[in-house]
């Protein structure tokens, strides 16, 4: 089956406009696809809120297009979608089989649904354990987009330092061990692999003694570089929810969306306590409370892309709000810019 695309806009809701509208779409379609009517299986129109007065699949069929099954429905209210507009799906079936087609967009029309057609970036920076990471993977969920867990980056080469017995303080020794550093991420099934030297590390770098490390291996200025590239390279190829502590400040300063999520410290710590008991991993809370302390200073109080919400994020305080909560609420200030 190959589905045919189009789209199109009245000024008017009436059933003039509408009837012509939607036979100078078909017919270009037709025309330009050399579309015949036997190779038709089904048409189906959607129509933005606004179109009440005449449905588009009356339309067709007035225009002589009554050969197939006829379908309209309702597209769902995005605010600053495109008004009055009506779009169809055409599905056919060529004697050849599945051939390349050229979808039709007129008056206007290319871009109905501004929140599937462009490339975006959410971009989701915060302290540790404030749950960025649980909201990242539940929007790109529901968005069916990409989720760049950007600190399992630098928790590979935190990871990398360890086992190379250097100290993740140690500049130089850091920039030495960089020329050899071959850290990428794959996805498989939309979930994301972190991959060091080869070895796929997703496991290892949550173990407690890599986050230490990688709080101290992000504050050198030449590991930021490398790491920093690669994820703008990713965000610039697909839409995706990045989190991290300077997305919204230095990788993608021109992000459409961007949060910056805090919660109380003690909060914090028992979430992380919480998980890496779930994991089976022995810890204890006070230490890793103090950890959780050492890293937020760590990390804001460095000098390269410190962490910090930028100066137009929004701020989330996600201290007594549940998962779904914060992703209802971050939903809606989405939408609202949309
Ligand atoms: O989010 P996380 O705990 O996996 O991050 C591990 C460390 O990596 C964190 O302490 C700071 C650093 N990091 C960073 O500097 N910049 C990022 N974009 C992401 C993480």
């Amino acid at each position: 089956m190959t589905v045919l695309r189009g789209a199109t806009t009245v000024l008017q809701d009436t059933p003039n406009e509408i009837s012509l509208a939607v036979k100078e779409l078909l017919d270009e379609i037709f025309a330009v696809n050399a579309l015949k009517k036997e190779d038709i299986r089904c048409f189906v129109f959607s129509l933005t809120t606004d179109i009440h007065s005449f449905h588009p699949a009356k339309a067709a069929r007035e225009c002589g297009y009554d050969f197939a099954p006829l379908f309209a429905c309702i597209e769902p209210e995005i605010t600053g979608a495109l008004p009055l507009c009506i779009r169809a799906m055409i599905f056919a079936e060529f004697p050849e089989g599945n051939r390349a087609v050229k979808h039709i967009y007129q008056r206007g029309a290319k871009v109905l649904r501004k929140d599937i057609s462009e490339i975006y970036n959410i971009a989701l920076d915060g302290l540790a354990g404030s749950g960025k990471s649980t909201v990242a993977k539940a929007l790109a969920k529901d968005y069916d987009i990409l989720y760049l867990d950007t600190g399992a980056m630098y928790r590979a080469c935190g990871l990398k330092a360890i086992r190379c017995g250097i100290s993740p303080q140690d500049e130089s020794a850091v920039e030495e061990m960089l020329k050899t550093l071959d850290v990428k991420v794959e996805y498989s099934g939309g979930v994301q692999h972190t991959i060091l030297d080869g070895e796929d590390v997703s496991s290892a770098i949550r173990e407690n003694a890599v986050s230490m490390a990688a709080s101290h291996i992000s504050a050198h200025r030449a590991v930021r570089a490398k790491m920093v590239e690669m994820q703008r390279e990713i965000a610039r190829s697909m839409s995706c929810v990045l989190d991290g502590r300077d997305i919204g400040t230095a990788v993608l300063p021109a992000a459409k969306y961007k949060f910056f999520l805090t919660a109380d410290s003690k909060v914090r710590a028992q979430r992380r306590y919480d998980e890496l008991i779930a994991r089976g991993q022995t810890v204890d809370f006070d230490s890793l409370y103090a950890e959780i302390l050492q890293r937020d200073k760590q990390d804001s109080e460095r000098e390269c892309s410190p962490l910090k919400p930028a100066e137009d994020a929004i701020t989330v305080d996600t201290s007594s709000l549940g998962i779904n909560e914060v992703v209802a609420t971050i939903k809606s200030l989405i939408q609202k810019k949309i």
